[in-house]
This record gives structure tokens, C-alpha cells and sequence, in this order.
């Protein structure tokens, strides 16, 4: 159980956690929070405040990236999005996943003294195995970023077992990792104050400080892997990260692809 009023007392957020709202149980908190943000916007009343979060014990239609499903029992982890205004062209909203992939790392470094490791474009992992997973959606109008809205899958509490039943042996939680249950107060209050700060960094021009962050956990950078894109897998050595998020590969051939979707395998 999430202790709300804590954390809206607490000093030091700017933003995000400045506004949250809890519900027991939702189709998804990503979906939810983004028609809340647009029946705001397109209501006579307020638009909803920049970095309003939606925290949920439990969702019944939690979703992944390319529309997979992002198993959400009740109390096991924490699930929850983030409203944004960020003022961003289109083509760098890819910061905001980035944003999300950091802040979860350095809080999981800073307070449960785990180093984890980012695989693009949105997992971050620790031995290999996935905790915690970032989507981002975005309202586009005008060619801009009207809103965004990123959600935050991290597991907490599963079992071995339980996690087993869900994903098989390429997901893990917190509580498997440190053979202990997890205070998912602690956990929220140090993802919400990570998020917080690196949002403010977007927010004053720093996003090149993010990208630095983020390539200090991504591991895979300089080694050999595979890139599954539309059914197709493509190996190589992973170059770099271009200027819109995207994975560049320097194939067998010598030839390099940039990649903007799809699977890494590391
Ligand atoms: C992925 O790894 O594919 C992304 C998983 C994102 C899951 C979170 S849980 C909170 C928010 N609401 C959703 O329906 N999805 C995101």
C-alpha cells in the first residue's frame, strides 16, 4: 500500500509526484491517464498538471511494447505513468523512455544497491534478466508533442515461481534478487524523486545529460547482438545511439542499419 500524502509532502519534488492519484485496480494506467489528459485538455476545465502520476495497486489490461500484455497482480509491483509536457520535437521523445530506463536504474543503484544494466530500447535488466520495463505513448498535434504519458512496469514482490508462470526465465523482480520483500513505498519514492530530477534536466536543455546517463548502463553498446526487426534478425556489433534514439548496427557486411524498433537480444 502506497502512502500518497507522504510523498506529496515531501520537499524536494518539483514535479513529478507533485500530483498523484491511486486507484485499486485499472485497465491500465497508461490508458487511463492519457484520456484523462486529453478529456482535460478538451473539457472547459484545467489541463491536468505536468507530471501528474497514476499509480494503480493492480491492472487488468497492463500492456507492453508493441501491444503486449504486461502482467499487473495486485500488490506485487509498481504500476504506474507519468503525465509530461515536454516540449519536445517529435522525434526526441525517445528521451522521455530513456528518461524513465535512468531514473529506475539510479533508484534501484541508490537504494537497493543493485547495478542493473539498460537494453534498448526500454528494459532494464539485472543479470540479464528484466525488472522493469517503460512505455511511452504521445498525443501529436501539430507536428508537436502535445503530452506524454510514460508508464513504469517494475517488479517488485513476484516469487520465482510466480514470475516463472508469467514470463518464464527472461523476467526476475526486486525480491528475487534480494532474497527479501520489497517496501514499495521505498521503491516509488525513490523511482517518483530519480524521474523528478531528471526531468528537470530535460526540462532546462540537458537532454544530451540523459543520453550520457543512459549509455553508462547500457552495457551492450560495443558488443555483439542481435537485432530482431519486423520477423527478421539482424546481428552485428551495436555502434552507437543516434540523434533520434535509434540503435546503430555495424552488420557483418561492414554495412551499418539504424534501428527505431524492434527486439534486442544481447
Ligand atoms: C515493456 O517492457 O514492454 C513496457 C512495459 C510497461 C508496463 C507499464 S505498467 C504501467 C504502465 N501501464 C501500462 O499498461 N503499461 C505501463
Amino acid at each position: 500500500m502506497i502512502n500518497i500524502h507522504q510523498i506529496l509532502s515531501n520537499p524536494e519534488l518539483k514535479r513529478i509526484g507533485k500530483h498523484i492519484q491511486y486507484r485499486q485496480t485499472v485497465t491500465s494506467t497508461n490508458r487511463v491517464l492519457y484520456k484523462m489528459a486529453v478529456n482535460a485538455l478538451e473539457g472547459s476545465g484545467e489541463p491536468l498538471p505536468d507530471g501528474q502520476v497514476l499509480i494503480a495497486e493492480e491492472q487488468v489490461a497492463g500492456r507492453g511494447r508493441m501491444n503486449r500484455v504486461w502482467v499487473s497482480p495486485r500488490g506485487k509491483g509498481l504500476w504506474f505513468s507519468v503525465l509530461l509536457y515536454p516540449e519536445l520535437p517529435v522525434e526526441k521523445s525517445f528521451l522521455l523512455t530513456f528518461l524513465g530506463a535512468v531514473a529506475v536504474a539510479e533508484a534501484i543503484f541508490h537504494t537497493f544497491e543493485i547495478k542493473s544494466v539498460i537494453k534498448w530500447p526500454n528494459d532494464v535488466l539485472v543479470k540479464g534478466r528484466k525488472y522493469c520495463g517503460i512505455l511511452t505513448e504521445t498525443r501529436i498535434q501539430e507536428e508537436k508533442i502535445q503530452f506524454a504519458v510514460v508508464g513504469i512496469g517494475l517488479n517488485l514482490n513476484q516469487t520465482l515461481q510466480e514470475i516463472t508462470e508469467s514470463y518464464g526465465p527472461i523476467a526476475t523482480s526486486l525480491r528475487i534478487i534480494l532474497h527479501r520483500s520489497i517496501e514499495p513505498q521505498q521503491a516509488f519514492v525513490a523511482v517518483l524523486t530519480e524521474m523528478d530530477r531528471y526531468y528537470e534536466m530535460l526540462k532546462s536543455g540537458q537532454g544530451q545529460g540523459i543520453v550520457d546517463k543512459w549509455k553508462e548502463y547500457a552495457a551492450f553498446l560495443g558488443t555483439e547482438v542481435t537485432v530482431v526487426h519486423e520477423d527478421q534478425p539482424y546481428m552485428g556489433i551495436a555502434k552507437d545511439i543516434d540523434e533520434k534514439g535509434g540503435l546503430v548496427l555495424q552488420l557483418k557486411s561492414g554495412e551499418e542499419k539504424t534501428f527505431y524498433s524492434g527486439d534486442l537480444f544481447l
